[in-house]
């Protein structure tokens, strides 16, 4: 293997969300590289139907914090990306030249949602190859509304996703995964009998995180955790309501 694919590799295998940043900025040089890996991501047909905004100004950072839950690191990080969904700017280019866009529909959120997460993947390993740490924000769908109008986004744009970036101030341990068996399939989809199931979640059941977690919250199985506390369903369908509201407001449910 070649020395470059090898880095790249290790990078990959190494990556850990960073949730805690140093003070250092980061430069102009390495934030274009980061940009750079993003563009040169594949998009559907060539449209890079997608727009990231750059966040660094401590007070749309602050305003940013807020919406995000809260969470530390969106005021400690130096960087935020927010990347978007965006047809705006291809419609105007269309309008422009005598073309009729038909891309106010659900099909086309979509189509851009998935331009917007390939970049930002890319961006997250161009940073992590630098040296910087990374943490996605899910915190961006709950309040997509509330980015909207901070990062002042127009029609037929909508937030995805969000990275901050910063050198870390702590290297965390990996988290666990499932077995590749889990979750490939050869040739068709083989589906799980309960004591797959047993087996394949039985080594994060087990890890120390999972005791600890579980005495903490007085619950007695590691999913519980998932559907009582972090994901419920009272939360999900709430903010599901919240974001097909704006995808309906930002024009991609009229056709
Ligand atoms: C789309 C997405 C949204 C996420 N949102 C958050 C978040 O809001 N806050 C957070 O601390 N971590 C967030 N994460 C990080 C995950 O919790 C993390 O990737 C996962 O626990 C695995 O840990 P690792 O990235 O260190 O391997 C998010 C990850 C993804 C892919």
């Amino acid at each position: 293997m070649s020395p470059k694919i090898c880095k790249m590799l290790d990078t990959i295998l190494n990556h850990r969300s960073i949730r805690n940043y140093k003070n250092d900025p980061v430069s102009q040089p390495v934030l274009d590289e980061i940009l750079m890996a993003g563009i040169r991501a594949s998009t559907t047909g060539n449209m890079q139907v997608y727009s990231i905004i750059v966040t660094s100004d401590p007070i749309q950072k602050e305003k940013l914090w807020e919406v995000h839950f809260k969470q530390n690191m969106v005021l400690q990080s130096p960087l935020i990306l927010t990347f978007c969904a965006d047809f705006h700017r291809f419609n105007s280019w269309c309008r422009q030249r005598r073309a009729d866009p038909g891309y106010n529909n659900f099909l086309s959120f979509f189509t851009a949602a998935i331009d917007a997460l390939l970049v930002a993947q890319n961006c997250a390993l161009a940073a992590e190859a630098n040296g910087l740490g990374i943490c996605y924000l899910g915190t961006t769908t709950y309040n997509a509304d509330k980015i909207i109008e901070i990062l002042q986004l127009p029609e037929s744009v909508v937030p995805i996703t969000t990275l901050v970036l910063g050198y870390p101030a702590d290297n965390p341990e990996l988290t666990d995964r499932l077995p590749a068996e889990a979750v490939v399939h050869l040739e068709k989809y083989r589906d799980y009998k309960a004591n797959d199931i047993d087996r394949l979640y039985a080594e994060k059941e087990s890890l120390p995180l999972t005791s600890r977690l579980l005495e903490e919250n007085g619950l007695e199985t590691l999913a519980q955790i998932f559907t009582e506390r972090r994901y419920t369903r009272k939360d999900n369908e709430f903010f599901s309501g919240k974001f097909l509201e704006v995808i309906r407001k930002q024009g991609f449910m009229d056709s």
